[in-house]
């Protein structure tokens, strides 16, 4: 007998099993994230959100094999076919504007190095030759400007509908809402509405020109505010940061509960401040012992990498600099991120 059947919710469906949110999320049942699904049967959920077009026999389909064998079915509809992570709208614009892939970078907790892992890897995949933007989805940070060093207002484009984004130093395009302030250290405070208004421009009507990747800085929080941003961008995977507190890593938990709600794929765990190196060569834990592998299980994704609490590091991005840093990790980041993303290497030009 099925396991799993229509009258029952789907919040109660996806507390058991956790992965069956990705399930609905690719029958555009993204919903499995809000409150409504609380009280939501897996009929209601399909015959109105769904606006009639889901098929509820695939769907319990699926979601029984689930149940039974503890996988994922192999021929889920395709992630694009969903109204999920910004829908097919935005997916379909980032083609005509020759985005190739958006990651986004997100943590559940403030502080771990979201922004700096941004950076970091919007720099290595810029020295390997990839074409690489930042957009900065924390509206109210200015952490990627500073960053980057980069004050330059975006310029209108020639067209005179759309913006040009600002540059680094070493040419990486950047737009932040930072750079559209007035002042650097005026805050915006804004409904959800209007965040995701702004970020879907900062995606759409600025010339990003031809781009390998996306990196997109979230804000903090596994609640509206990253959610909000993702749903409005055609994210395709997520990078989670996060620190070896445990209480980093509960919160990270969440964060990868959420991704999978709305259908997206988690690409790898950065354990930031992981250790200081002595002078000796010797590390000591400041934070506890690595949460790594618990980071692994709870997510199904690999550890990419381990940073180190480096001097260097907040040295220079207090000063701007990030793309003069160097360190073994960040390679290492790079190298593992390859691995696991979506476009392996970049695209030579052809003389
Ligand atoms: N491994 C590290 N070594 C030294 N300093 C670091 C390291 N990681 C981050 N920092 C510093 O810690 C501060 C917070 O980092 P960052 O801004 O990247 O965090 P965040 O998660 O983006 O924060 P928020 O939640 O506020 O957006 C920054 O000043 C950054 O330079
Ligand atoms: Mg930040």
């Amino acid at each position: 007998m099925a396991q799993i059947t229509p009258d029952m919710t789907i919040s109660s469906v996806v507390d058991r099993w956790p992965d069956a949110a990705r399930i609905f999320a690719r029958y555009g049942l993204s919903c499995a994230s809000c409150s409504i699904s609380k009280s939501e049967t897996i009929h209601a959920g399909a015959t109105g959100h769904g606006g009639g077009r889901v098929n509820v026999e695939d769907l319990m389909r699926d979601l029984n094999v689930l149940a039974d064998s503890g996988k994922l079915p192999d021929n889920l509809p395709a992630a694009s076919a969903t109204a999920s992570m910004g829908g097919m709208k935005m997916r379909g614009m980032a083609e005509q504007k020759g985005i190739k892939h958006v990651i986004a970078v997100m943590s559940g907790k403030g502080g771990v190095g979201k922004s700096l892992v941004a950076g970091l890897l919007a720099v290595g995949l810029k020295r390997r030759g990839f074409r690489v933007g930042v957009l900065d989805g924390d509206i109210t940070g200015p952490s990627i400007p500073r960053m980057f060093g980069v004050r330059e207002k975006p310029p209108v484009a020639p067209d005179g509908k759309s913006l040009m984004p600002s540059f680094s130093r070493g040419a990486i395009p950047i737009m932040s809402m930072n750079l559209l302030l007035p002042d650097e250290g005026d805050a915006v405070i804004w409904r959800g509405p209007m965040v995701s208004g702004a970020i879907r421009q900062f995606f759409s009507d600025v010339q990003w020109g031809e781009l390998d990747y996306l990196i997109v800085d979230l804000p903090p929080g596994t609640s509206d505010a990253p959610l909000t941003v993702m749903q409005a961008l055609p994210v395709d995977g997520v990078v989670l940061v996060t620190t070896p507190q445990a209480l980093a890593a509960m919160v990270v938990t969440k964060a990868v509960k959420l991704v999978k709600q709305l259908g997206g794929e988690i690409l790898g765990i950065v354990e930031n401040m992981a250790y200081v190196r002595t002078p000796d060569g010797s590390h000591i834990e400041v934070f506890g012992p690595s949460q790594g592998l618990k980071l692994v299980i709870a997510s199904n994704a690999p550890l990419i990498a381990k940073l180190p609490i480096d001097p260097e590091i907040a040295r220079l991005s207090d000063a701007g600099l990030i793309e003069s840093y160097e360190s073994p990790e960040s390679e290492e980041l790079i190298v593992n991120f390859l691995e696991r993303a979506p476009e392996k290497h970049p695209q030579v030009a052809v003389a």
